[in-house]
């Protein structure tokens, strides 16, 4: 059992593996938050919860004495609710008919149940291994409920929160905001580590002191986005790697978000996360409920990569789904970066067949084989097949290319759309636009109103006609602007501040009713890169683009950076050409390949220009990528040296099987000095006991390798590598 109830103490109690969570309920059938961190057995922890003196701090008297049952500004709480005394950031706002806001949520029931609960229309961790609590809290007044759901996966230490607030009264209420987690220490001295970026820059490695006063991270884009990513790690002081204290979670959402850390006036610290409240306002009539997505939490004492590891796991084995969870997935080439609009279906063939001779598997045709596309002002919205530039029918071109021995895949951006287009002459009402402005136009695109079912049809029905047309195993799911105008011409002026989370819902649904019809094919998302790279697209498509940034030294903190979330089986990763399209940088053919590895591995570039020599190059890399793909996308991944370490020339990473048979060592030199000394790096994750070769060669215990270190080859010249295969010898 993973959920305790101890009846005399009121408590509930979550076990994981190495970790327990605690609340309780209090005399007054308050939910106090008692306990998150390492394991401890089934004792009553609420004895940390204390009383504050500061007459300033309301309390809140018990309706027949004078007993003060809460002073909710300070207590640690499951949920908290503005408008009755607690002044720190809240996690539910509801305003009622009579126009007051407030929520005093006391304690009615609670279920344990068998599986992880799953959430209707929105993508969530699953486990019939997992459990389940609800637990039913009802305002002190009105009828009106929250629900509290907990799931556990026990073995990766998951636990997930959602929320239902439901409205039982006569009348219709306004949920204000709706906020998942509600994450309450009544201590603190904590960072917070979030992963900012910009496009082409994404999930760059932050951390920040939670201090008086609020530590926001967020997305007010209807995306997740570049800017941001719905994930962070609040951790102790003293927390590095392999050490401290570390709590890492996951928004399961892919659109706007809040992740607000703040220290309260006690030093307690809150976290809360989920559905930013900007532009939100969701109207409950009575009987209506309103579901949250969930939160994921993981948490480590011993720093950041046990945490790390556990999510890479519960994200592989629970929330990834369809056939490419576990197959191997096909190494491919994608013509962006090699031709951009420029191609016609003789090129795209001529690019497939030297593909073939590389162990290449896949042919990715990217964005202007439809409607009129040659460049980015125009098509989007128009999925019909541009026979003229491909000279043949899309069917011939995927035979041709299936000929030559490739699978055959495409691009599609089916929450877009140009003004100039079919799409848009005939339904200017389906894209955002509000009623008296000109829209904003990004990329000169604007974005359909996925709220409507109508228009999802209309995207769905051609989606389907291109993909049955053809022999097709891949889609890549692009977006590549952010929401603006957030106006839908069907529904009334009082909802619509529910319009971007219904446009989360459709896009949900879309994804759905596509992924499941197809589930032979390989979804992979993207947004300009890794602009929607988050745990709710991973429910639906198992890999996502990580970055536009094809720069294999810039990459490194971009995957370094995702890592710390997201497994490598989810990061789209591609050799480019060089000098990079995006940084001018010229680097060494063998460390794009390494870089690229350590994601799913695949090509970008023009293969008919490439020179004999650098066709070999691939085509060793390709064999030595299918040679490792279990060990890389399912090993265990360690940051050994972190690309933001200023004095270290090397950045180095390691993935360890998880019988610890065998493992890979990444190092990229991003810096040269003259004179320097051989470099040791101590290797992590290995069996002390077990003797292990190293790239063939040489032979070592693995303690040596851990405590001693493994000695890098000298090398010369900047953005040199080295790649380490290291190998159990029974
Ligand atoms: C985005 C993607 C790229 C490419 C282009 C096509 O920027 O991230 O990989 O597909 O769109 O327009």
């Amino acid at each position: 059992m993973a959920i305790i109830f101890n009846e005399q103490n009121k408590t509930y109690t979550i076990q994981t593996k190495n970790t327990t969570y605690q609340m309780a309920i209090n005399p007054f059938g308050v939910l106090l938050h008692t306990y998150y961190g390492r394991k401890i057995e089934n004792d009553n922890l609420a004895y940390t919860v204390y009383d504050d003196m500061s007459p300033f701090t309301p309390k809140t008297e018990d309706i027949k004495g004078d007993e003060v049952w809460a002073r909710i500004d300070h207590i640690p709480q499951e949920i908290s609710c503005f408008g009755c005394g607690d002044y720190r950031e809240s996690s539910v706002n509801v305003r009622h008919a009579d126009g007051t806001m407030g929520l005093q949520p006391i304690f009615v029931s609670a279920e344990i149940k068998n599986g992880k609960y799953s959430l209707e229309g929105l993508p969530a961790f699953y486990g019939d291994e997992g459990e389940t609590l609800i637990v039913t809290l009802k305002d002190r007044v009105y009828d009106v409920y929250l629900h509290l759901y907990y799931g556990v996966l026990p073995e990766y230490d998951l636990i997930t929160r959602a929320l239902v607030i439901e409205n039982k009264t006569s009348s219709k209420i306004h949920v204000e905001k709706a906020l998942s987690l509600n994450l309450d220490f009544n201590y603190g001295d904590f960072d917070l580590v979030s992963f900012e970026g910009r496009w082409a820059q994404e999930r760059r490695f932050q951390r920040t002191p939670v201090a008086h006063g609020k530590n926001q991270i967020f997305s007010t884009r209807g995306a997740s986005g570049h800017i941001m990513n719905p994930s962070c790690i609040l951790c102790s002081k003293d927390a590095t790697e392999t050490n401290g204290d570390a709590y890492a979670l996951a928004f399961v959402y892919s659109g706007s978000f809040l992740i607000s850390a703040s220290r309260n006036f006690n030093d307690n610290t809150r976290l809360v996360m989920g559905i930013n409240p900007e532009n939100f306002n969701f109207v409950l009539e009575s009987d209506e409920s309103f579901q949250t997505p969930e939160v994921a939490m993981t948490f480590s004492y011993n720093g950041f990569e046990p945490a790390s590891q556990n999510l890479h796991k519960a994200i592989r084995n629970n929330l990834c789904r369809g056939k490419y969870k576990n197959a191997r997935r096909p190494v491919l080439i994608n013509n962006w970066e090699g031709t951009y609009f420029d191609f016609n279906g003789d090129k795209l063939v001529s690019m497939a067949k030297d593909a073939s001779e590389l162990g290449v598997e896949l042919f990715v045709m990217d964005d202007g084989w439809f409607g009129k596309r040659d460049d980015d002002y125009s098509g989007l919205g128009d999925w019909v097949v541009n026979e003229r530039k491909l000279g043949c029918t899309l069917s011939e071109l995927a035979s041709k290319i299936n000929e030559a021995g490739l699978k055959f895949g495409i691009w599609f951006e089916p929450e877009a759309i140009n003004e100039d287009s079919d799409l848009y002459r005939a339904h200017p009402d389906y894209a955002f636009k509000m009623p008296n402005r000109q829209p904003t136009l990004a990329r000169h695109q604007l974005i359909l109103d996925m709220s409507r079912k109508e228009v999802r049809d209309n995207i769905y029905n051609q989606l389907c006609k291109i993909l049955d047309s053809a022999n097709i195993s891949y889609v890549k799911w692009d977006f590549n602007r952010n929401i603006t105008d957030l106006y839908s011409c069907e529904v009334p002026a009082e909802k619509q501040g529910e319009i971007y989370h219904r446009y989360v819902l459709g896009l949900y649904d879309l994804l759905e009713r596509i992924t499941s019809r197809y589930p032979d094919i390989l979804f992979e998302s993207c947004s300009g890169g890794g602009g929607r790279f988050d745990c709710g697209m991973h429910y639906y498509m198992p890999q996502a683009w990580t970055s536009d940034d094809t720069d294999p030294i810039e990459r490194l903190k971009i995957q370094h950076g995702t890592s710390f979330i997201y497994p490598v089986s989810t990061m789209g990763a591609h050799v480019s050409a060089s000098p990079n399209h995006q940084t001018n940088r010229k680097t060494p053919l063998k460390t794009r390949g390494n870089v690229a590895y350590f994601g799913t591995y695949g090509l970008e570039l023009d293969v008919n220009k490439m020179t004999d020599e650098e066709k070999a190059e691939i085509k060793r890399q390709v064999a030595e990528f299918k040679q490792h793909y279990e060990l890389i996308q399912r090993g265990e991944y360690y940051r050994l040296r972190s690309p933001y370490e200023f004095d270290s020339l090397y950045c180095v990473w390691q993935v360890v099987a998880s019988d610890k048979s065998e493992a890979l060592v990444c190092a990229v030199k991003y810096r040269t000095e003259a004179n320097t000394h051989p470099e040791f790096v101590r290797l992590r994750g290995l069996d002390e006991n077990k003797y292990y070769k190293v790239n063939g060669g040489k032979i070592y215990q693995g303690a040596t390798l851990m405590y001693n270190g493994l000695m890098l080859e000298q090398s010369w010249g900047d953005y040199e590598s080295q790649l380490y295969y290291i190998e159990e010898v029974k």
